[in-house]
């Protein structure tokens, strides 16, 4: 069995990597550190039992992996932190939506918050209850109301005036009365990425106090809703509990104002957002967050909702890919040249993300350097990583860590790059859970004139 190594982040002489084992910002907080389910033995590196050199021969790189112990240890922690409240977990789909993975959160217990007719259609393939199932998003279309009206989802999440208008007339059509749920915009800065801030005013998402009040209003006077709930979602990857604590309460002030109008909600939903370890930074303070949450909730005789998706996901997967050429050139410029690209991987290049990189089982003749480490798109933004202090040799693995969220889920096939195959380890045993796509797959969908 392979021996677990807390320390070593060191042996690839990554500064940054010493500091995420060596000094935690709280350790109490810490949901799941980048490497704690990297194991190493005789040189060999182990995620969660299986090594990786194994994977990579077996399947093929770029390839994800994910550690189902990590994703269910997530769930049973957010679990524990919210069971002093009435709460309920809905996976956020969009975080990664492989059907195995959806089914794995089934497993336990999760409902899920979809954005699309597509991840309602994975949600029902996972074997999950549609009924399970919250609908937000700003622009669902007639045929994804149809679709969720008929497969009985529990809740619509209502972005705008039209979108009830039209959520109304469909059920009319149906004879259907959904459950309904108003998204309010409160106005609150997440204090994370501008482009995965979601509650300010100039964001698209949610509606102002008074068009929510003039929502409530339809809302009551319609016989095809049934407003039982108001959600709010401020941001992704927040590493402060207050600017969620603010919304929470923000969503319990407009609570009050519909319920003196005579309509008994059931929920308040809060969104996602927790914010996870990437490098040791500071992260979200989960217990903190729900201690609040559970004082402001208890005695309202309401559910407290929620939407994780990066919390349950980031640090049980990454991207293994192996290094085609080490290129030193450009004036004193190192660049390791990876067969993964932004197109697996885009958040370095559309939020300048960082993520932990991993030398696997690095060789003797490996060279100690500062490198990029960039993929073959004809892009410049086009990296994973850059001036990283790395022992690495051509041909080698890398594993880039973090990479369970908005990784697979957000890949393209620029330059008709096929997208990476997905592999899933439980109890001991790597499966795979999705192929690696092939060029065929890509030129089936074109219609090429005879
Ligand atoms: N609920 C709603 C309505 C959302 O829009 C989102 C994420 C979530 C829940 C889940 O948020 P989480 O718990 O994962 O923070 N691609 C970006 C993240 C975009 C998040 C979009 N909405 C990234 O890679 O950082």
């Amino acid at each position: 069995m392979p021996s677990k190594r807390p320390g070593l982040g060191c042996r690839s002489n990554c500064y940054k990597a010493c500091k995420v084992i060596e000094e935690p910002a709280n350790r109490n907080e810490l949901s799941e550190e980048p490497s704690r389910t990297l194991e190493e033995s005789e040189g060999e590196t182990f995620f969660d039992g299986v090594p990786l050199e194994k994977i990579a021969n077996e399947v093929g790189t770029p390839t994800y992996i994910y550690s189902a112990k990590s994703f269910k240890k997530q769930f049973r922690e957010l679990e524990k932190a919210f069971k002093g409240v009435d709460s309920k977990i809905f996976y956020s789909v969009k975080a990664n939506s492989n059907v195995n993975i959806i089914s794995l959160f089934n497993q336990l217990g999760s409902g899920f918050d979809i954005v699309s007719g597509g991840e309602l259609h994975r949600v029902i393939a996972a074997g999950a209850d549609p009924k399970a199932t919250i609908f937000s998003g700003v622009g669902k279309s007639v045929s994804e109301i149809d679709l969720a009206l008929k497969a009985g989802i529990d809740c619509f999440n209502i972005e705008s005036a039209p979108e009830l208008d039209r959520i109304i007339e469909r059920s009319r059509v149906f004879g259907k009365k959904p459950d309904i749920s108003v998204r309010i915009n409160p106005d609150i800065d997440a204090l994370t990425h501008p482009y995965i801030s979601t509650g300010l005013k100039e964001n698209k998402f949610g509606v102002d106090r008074a068009s929510a009040l003039k929502l409530f209003k339809s809302a009551q006077d319609s016989k095809y809703v049934e407003l039982v709930g108001i959600d709010a979602h401020i941001g992704s990857q927040m590493g402060s509990e207050k600017p969620l604590i603010d919304s929470l309460l923000r969503l319990l002030q407009y609570a009050k104002e519909i319920e003196a109008q005579g309509i008994q909600l059931k929920h308040l939903n809060i969104g996602g957002g927790f914010g996870v370890p990437y490098k040791g930074e500071k992260i979200f303070p989960l217990r903190k967050f729900a201690t609040a949450a559970e004082k402001i909730m208890n005695g309202t005789g309401k559910q407290l909702r929620i939407e994780p998706g990066r919390y349950l996901t980031a640090n049980a997967g990454l991207l293994l890919t192996r290094l085609e050429y080490l290129k030193k050139d450009n004036n004193g410029k190192h660049f390791a040249i990876a067969d993964a690209a932004m197109n697996d991987l885009i958040r370095p290049a559309l939020y300048n993300a960082w993520h932990q990189i991993w030398p696997v089982n690095p060789q003797a003749e490996s060279v100690t350097e500062d490198w990029d480490i960039v993929g073959p798109i004809c892009e410049s933004a086009d990296f994973l990583a850059k001036n990283r202090n790395l022992s690495i040799s051509e041909g080698g693995l890398l594993a880039v860590l973090s990479a369970g969220a908005y990784g697979m889920s957000l890949a393209s096939n620029y330059n008709s790059r096929n997208r990476a195959a997905e592999v899933l380890i439980e109890n001991g045993t790597a499966r795979l859970i999705r192929r690696r796509e092939t060029i065929e797959d890509q030129l089936a969908l074109e219609i090429i004139q005879e």
